[in-house]
């Protein structure tokens, strides 16, 4: 597990934007923490490190939003999402092989993600503190916590 702390929304997205960087189609990266975490905070970081140009606001309404890139970036919320099948209607599964998805609320779906997720747990650690728990087998885990050392 590569356990970080940040003080602020902008450390919390440049962690994402590390994390971005390194993003290729399939790979997912599986959210968990409670309202206000900092979930979208986060993916809007990883969305900047993936060069996505536009600027990122929470799918809660639509479930997934589907932005264009070198490698095309999907966002789900799973908030609403009332079961594993309304995401499936909802073509979940038909964005995996092209794009990198990041899923906030990943834990109400998590039978639809693969097992190669990568997985961050957000803890509030006070106002403005939060800590990010990383974790996961796939080759990402290795690839950040070396670029992590080097910042
Ligand atoms: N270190 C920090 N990193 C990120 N956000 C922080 C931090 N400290 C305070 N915040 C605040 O926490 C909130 C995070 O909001 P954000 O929308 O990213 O959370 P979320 O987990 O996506 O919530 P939701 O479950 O409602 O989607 C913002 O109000 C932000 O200002
Ligand atoms: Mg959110």
């Amino acid at each position: 597990m590569i356990v970080v702390r940040t003080k602020s929304v902008e450390e919390t997205e440049k962690l994402g934007s590390i994390i971005g960087k390194f993003l290729r189609p399939k790979d997912v990266v599986a959210l968990v923490g409670d309202l206000g975490a900092g979930k979208t905070a986060l993916t809007r970081g990883i969305a900047k490190g993936m060069g996505i140009k536009e600027y990122v606001v929470s799918p809660t309404f639509t479930i997934i939003n589907f932005y264009k890139g070198v490698v095309p970036f999907v966002h789900v919320d799973a908030y609403r999402v009332e079961s594993e099948e309304e995401l499936e209607e909802a073509g979940f599964s038909d964005f995996l092989d092209e794009c990198a998805v990041v899923v906030e609320w990943a834990d109400k779906v998590k039978n639809l993600l693969p097992d190669s997720s990568l997985w961050i747990d957000i803890y509030p650690v006070d106002t403005i503190e939060r800590e990010f728990r990383i974790y996961g087998k796939t080759p990402l885990m290795s690839i950040i916590q070396k670029e992590l050392m080097q910042n």
